[in-house]
């Protein structure tokens, strides 16, 4: 009896992880979308003889289509379900991807990237939705980092597999080799049980509760839950209602979209899409050197998430967060002053380097996995689905804006200055963080829900 017990809550375990793993797989997808343009977009230059301004359409197109998706899929992930919403993304995936490689010109591949930047908007949006609302609140915040985590996993095979197809300039297979994990996820997406949060809202308390007994790792633990859920969906409202009538609700979706501005202006992207630019400016000459350290600020991305999956849970968001805004600031600010002062020595030059790392392990310890985990912990059960649209779409619209100026701001302000504005931006978030943003760590999602709507201070909805 003893042990039937044991192999079934070992299986449930198992079961979650492994739910969990596949609903990360699309932060896989995401991120490979987001590293692949970098090494293959002077090869597409070179093909089809393409403008400065098409270049820059090439890249952003995706964000553009990556905005469309994720307001798409409140609504559809509304209606159909987080599960199905997954599958639609891993269609438009697999779709995009072929596509891209197969292009013929330049507009087929403009519409092919628009095609998988709607996928990365559903994936980005459905997937961590999904992931918070499958995992038992002792375990949410790492679930959701390791969504982040496939990301960074995404970001950094992209840019080996753009190394290694570099030699001969092979971008269609940079391109289409994305199509394979594109097809695991969607084979391992049908497997995917549906939320049961989801399924209550429904009305299907006996599925939800079916679901549940899977997932929990105890039958008391996972009528306590189904019990809670219950009590959360007495609130009669929803989504855009919701934020009309209810100024509790309007203060959430606030803070959302203020974490997702926080997260893009600390100044990752401009790394993670101009890293090999970057390099050299820090005066690598040489394209090679730029890729392989290209490759080496994805894997540090990669490491320092651990950091995150680490603390999450134990130390908590709020000072993570703060840590991390802090650690960026000193890493970018630096190498913006060493431009200032024009690097002339090998040892400057490594220097430099170890900066912009610093930097990359201040983001992916901190803001790049937490304001994901808080963003889909802060809404309320009736307006999850609205909030968590404006805020991943304000995450897309943001990442666009600072892709689309960073040259700009370079060739306007200079080198230095651009880098100190994002380290003084860093050192804003700081105090915006210690003002406004509350710790969430080992509080259910109704807790939180019910303290935001008691109209108790943002930063103490966290509180039991
Ligand atoms: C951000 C992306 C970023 C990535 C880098 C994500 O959390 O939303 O914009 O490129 O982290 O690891």
């Amino acid at each position: 009896m003893l042990s039937n017990t044991y192999t079934s809550r070992t299986s449930n375990k198992a079961m979650t992880f492994f739910v969990c793993f596949l609903a990360a797989l699309a932060g896989l997808l995401f991120g490979l979308d987001i590293g692949v343009i970098a090494g293959a977009l002077p090869f597409i230059a070179t093909d089809f003889q393409v403008t400065l301004n098409q270049q820059e359409w090439i890249v952003s197109s995706m964000m553009f289509g990556a905005a469309i998706g994720a307001i798409g899929s409140g609504w559809m992930s509304l209606r159909l379900g987080r599960k199905k919403s997954l599958m639609v993304g891993a269609i438009l995936f697999v779709i995009g991807s072929v596509w891209s490689a197969i292009a013929l010109n330049i507009s087929m591949l403009i519409a092919a990237r628009i095609v998988l930047g709607l996928a990365v908007g559903v994936a980005s949006y459905t997937a961590p939705l999904y992931l918070s609302e499958i995992a038992s609140e002792k375990i949410r915040g790492s679930m959701i980092s390791l969504y982040q985590l496939m990301i960074t996993i995404g970001i950094l095979m992209a840019y080996i597999s753009d190394t290694i197809f570099s030699n001969t300039g092979a971008w269609r297979y940079m391109l289409g080799i994305i199509t394979i994990p594109a097809i695991l996820l969607l084979a391992g997406v049908l497997f995917l049980p549906n939320s049961p949060r989801w399924l209550a809202a429904k009305g299907d308390f006996r599925d939800a509760q079916r679901v549940l007994d899977r997932l929990r790792d105890t039958s008391e633990h996972a009528k306590r839950e189904l019990d809670e859920i219950r009590e959360s969906l007495k609130v009669k409202q929803s989504g855009w209602q919701l934020f009309q009538h209810n100024r509790n609700f309007r203060r959430a979706v606030f803070l959302g979209i203020l974490l997702q501005i926080m997260q893009q202006f600390t100044g990752m992207n401009i790394i993670m899409y101009y890293a090999p630019k970057i390099f050299e400016i820090a005066g690598f000459a040489n394209t090679t050197k730029q890729m392989w350290g290209t490759v080496l600020v994805g894997l540090v991305n990669v490491l320092a998430t651990f950091i995150a999956i680490g603390l999450v849970d134990r130390w908590g968001r709020k000072p993570t967060l703060i840590l991390g805004f802090l650690v960026m600031a000193c890493g970018i600010g630096i190498l913006g002053t060493m431009l200032h002062i024009t690097i002339h020595s090998v040892s400057a030059q490594y220097f430099a380097i170890i900066m912009l790392l610093i930097f990359i392990v201040g983001f992916a310890m901190s803001a790049g996995p937490l304001v994901w985990v808080l963003c889909s912990e802060i809404q309320p059960l009736k307006g999850r689905d609205f909030g968590i649209t404006v805020s991943t779409t304000t995450n897309w619209i943001a990442n666009m804006i600072v892709g689309a100026t960073f040259l700009s701001m370079l060739d306007i302000l200079g080198k230095a200055v651009t880098f100190w504005i994002y380290a003084a931006l860093n050192i804003l978030f700081i105090v915006l963080t210690i003002i406004l943003v509350p710790e969430t760590k080992n509080i259910s999602l109704e807790h939180i829900e019910c303290n935001l709507m008691l109209g108790k201070k943002l930063r103490d909805i966290g509180q039991k």
